[in-house]
């Protein structure tokens, strides 16, 4: 059995969660490797909608295991209400893993991202405000605090004496905040450590069992190519590596333990967040994508900025992830319009034509994107679940999408739910018959 890591494709927000919980049925493993709480990935199964922030979205299978991995940052007071809230929807949580070397998100993390934002100003990167940042710099800075250290209090407290002593001057304006009270967070912490006990484990070792007996394992990515810290849009990106190369070093496997990488996109492009983004819309069209993509942040609920698909980027996503295929969600959004208008490349300042990614951040800001129309369809596509059922428009979008990537398509989605897709290649040989 092949392992398998999904990845955004874009700047997020792509429909991670539901191609996930497609494939999990048959995985002994679901390990997410980056990210925090920062990421939302929504699963609708019925008339139920689950969204996760930091539980793998394979936790609806009772004989999958669910790892948080080493790569991961955790805020505790998030996970534990994670965990209660899915217990309370009758979900069997026990197979939840946590890496006892994943990192902590401390309540002056939180503040940290609150301060930096408000500093930037008008420059402001649009974070979720969940202190991802900050708590990466401190795992980079050797400060952080780490899953493990939950289980030792003395340990704890030296930690977070050390961790904040540096941020003091910047922690300022908070220090009157009882969250900031050594003693308050050390107990608060124990507490969340006597929660989580149960599920501090060895996840690199279980992810060696799976993979060593050949069993299915997926790697499930947060965020986005476009959102990583190296090969993002730099600065306004998260603060991990949202590629599938992270998937080796955020859940302790290597390079070869990797199989196939499947890239999640939408048939159209969004964004929260500040940033360069080529091929926005910010018009009434625009708006009617939002509105009819129910383009909301599943954990901000911020309004997603859109346009339309860019293929220049995409490209580039699918050569720095190595991609295997393509998943193409909500192709259902796009419609009952005349004309789809897709970028296959950049015209720069000076006046040229670009058709790979700049790596220069102020060509990416100046480009303009030169657009292919094709023509579009008036059916709705919902209830397809077949590619002879797609309109012949529809198709040729798919097809045209391939050929200017060079990544097969292997699903598409037609609707949130889980049913609404369509394998577009051969049925996977990852999913039962
Ligand atoms: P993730 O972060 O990549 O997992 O994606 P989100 O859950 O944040 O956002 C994707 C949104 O699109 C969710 O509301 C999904 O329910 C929804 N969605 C996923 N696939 C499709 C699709 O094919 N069509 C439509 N209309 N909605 C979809
Ligand atoms: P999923 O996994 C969309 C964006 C934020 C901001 C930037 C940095 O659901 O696709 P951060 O809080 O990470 O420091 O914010 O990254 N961002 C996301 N956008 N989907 C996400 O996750 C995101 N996680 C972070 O909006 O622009
Ligand atoms: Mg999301």
């Amino acid at each position: 059995m092949p392992s398998i890591v999904i990845v955004g494709a874009q700047w997020g927000d792509e429909g991670k969660g539901k191609v996930v919980d497609l494939l999990a049925e048959n995985a002994r493993v679901v390990a997410r490797f980056q990210g925090g709480n920062n990421a939302g990935h929504t699963i609708v199964r019925g008339e139920e909608t689950f969204k996760f922030h930091l539980i793998p979205s394979g936790i609806l299978y009772p004989g999958t295991t669910c790892v948080i991995g080493n790569g991961v940052v955790i805020d505790p007071s998030v996970l534990t209400a994670e965990i209660d809230g899915l217990r309370d929807r009758g979900v069997d949580v026990s197979n939840l893993r946590v890496s006892a070397n994943a990192h902590l998100i401390m309540p002056y993390h939180l503040m940290l991202d609150r301060a930096h934002e408000a500093k930037l100003g008008k420059l402001e990167i649009g974070t979720t405000k969940r202190g991802i940042g900050p708590c990466y710099s401190d795992k980079a800075a050797r400060l952080g605090i780490r899953v493990q250290d939950l289980l030792d209090e003395k340990i704890l407290k030296q930690k977070i004496m050390a961790a904040m002593e540096p941020k003091r001057l910047m922690l300022r304006p908070f220090e009157r905040d009882p969250a900031l009270d050594l003693h308050a967070m050390t107990e608060q912490y124990m507490l969340h450590g006597n929660r989580l006990e149960q599920h501090i484990a060895d996840t690199a070792s279980l992810l060696h069992r799976a993979l060593d007996d050949g069993e299915l394992v997926i790697f499930e990515g947060a965020q986005a190519a476009l959102l990583d810290i190296d090969h993002g849009t730099y600065p306004f990106v998260t603060s991990s590596n949202p590629v599938a190369g992270a998937a080796c070093v955020g859940a302790g496997v290597g390079p070869r333990d990797i199989t196939e990488v499947w890239g999640v996109a939408k048939a159209y492009a969004t964004r929260v967040g500040a940033g360069p983004f080529p091929t926005e819309l910010d018009d009434d069209l625009g708006e009617d994508l939002r509105q009819r993509g129910g383009e909301f942040g599943t954990t901000t609920g911020r309004p997603r900025r859109t346009g339309w698909l860019d293929l220049v980027s995409l490209r580039y996503a699918a050569r720095i992830n190595g991609m295997t295929a393509l998943a193409i969600t909500k192709l259902d959004v796009l419609g009952g319009r005349d004309t789809i208008r897709v970028c296959t490349s950049y015209r720069t300042d000076d006046g040229a034509e670009l058709d790979t990614f700049p790596y220069h951040q102020t060509v990416l800001h100046h480009a303009t994107p030169i657009y292919t129309d094709l023509p579009g369809w008036q059916e709705d596509i919902t209830g397809c679940r077949a590619v002879e059922d797609l309109p012949a428009n529809a198709l040729a979008y798919l097809r045209f999408i391939e050929e200017h990537v060079g990544v097969p398509i292997a699903l598409i989605g037609v609707g949130p739910a889980r049913d609404q897709i369509v394998w577009l290649g051969e049925r996977s040989p990852l999913l039962a018959a």
